[in-house]
């Protein structure tokens, strides 16, 4: 079984007193974690603070997006330079929210994982359908051309390298949950992509995490299917109790 990977991403939340307080708590209890990957990605303004507050853990840092450039004029943007500069080690790329509210394509997003590769940054990309494709049996589709178009062009060894993190638009902060089929189905429809596309090898190393409403009191059924690896957390990583939860269910499960 591989390491189950567990992100929190923080959003556009939290002041620069609370994320620090919960990365040093993150820190304490963390500290000796080693059956399960923990990361956490605060908004770009407190990256700094907490790469250095998690500077020797175990703990990853990652960002929540990244520009497609590595550097110029491009005002109000951020760079993967940077980002590797201050600490990070993640990235994650695609979030449904970038897509609906920033109008990311896949074909941007493309752009930015091969940016985030040559900057040596571990990218974590986010798919999954809306509501109204899933209610229209569209879900294979919308996650395959998401998967088709964003991975275009990157070799097996990035490929192997990325975290994959299906998250079905209508869980998100919603409160609604995939149920741990629905997800799972899912999910191994992703593997079987990846598989054709680049091999049964980079198909199993390959972490695909399930994001939606994660809370701890649904960790374990969904952390427990054969075909999730791990979690993308929103609401409930901002809070250190809840999310020490749910990594003490994938380290139970491991
Ligand atoms: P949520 O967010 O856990 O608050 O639903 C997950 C995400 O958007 O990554």
């Amino acid at each position: 079984m591989k390491k189950q990977f567990i992100a929190g991403n923080w959003k556009m939340n939290l002041t620069l007193e609370e994320a620090g307080n919960l990365a040093k708590r993150l820190r304490d209890e963390l500290a000796n974690i080693n059956k399960v990957d923990v990361g956490v990605c605060p908004s770009f303004i407190f990256l700094r603070d907490v790469c250095k507050i998690l500077q020797g853990s175990k703990i990853y840092v990652g960002a929540q997006n990244m520009y497609l450039e590595k550097s110029g004029a491009f005002t109000g943007e951020v760079s993967g330079v940077m980002l590797k500069d201050v600490g990070c080690t993640h990235v994650i790329i695609g979030h449904s929210e970038r897509r609906m509210f920033f109008q990311e394509t896949n074909s941007i997003i493309n752009s930015k994982l091969k940016t985030a590769y040559s900057c040596d940054l571990n990218p974590i990309l986010c798919v999954g359908e809306k509501q109204e494709e899933r209610d229209a049996d569209k879900t294979e589709e919308v996650v395959g051309i998401q998967l088709s178009e964003g991975l275009d062009g990157l070799t097996s060894e990035q490929v192997e390298r990325l975290t994959i993190a299906y998250e079905p638009v209508w869980a998100i902060g919603t409160g609604k949950t995939a149920t741990p089929e629905q997800a799972n189905e899912v999910h191994a429809y992703i593997r079987g992509i990846i598989e054709n596309r680049y091999g049964k090898d980079v198909a199993q190393s390959i972490r695909i995490q399930y994001g939606g409403s994660v809370k701890s009191s649904n960790a374990e059924e969904l952390l427990g299917q054969p075909e999730i690896d791990g979690a993308l957390v929103g609401g409930a990583s901002l809070d250190s109790d809840s999310f020490l939860d749910i990594v003490s269910v994938a380290i139970k499960l491991s």
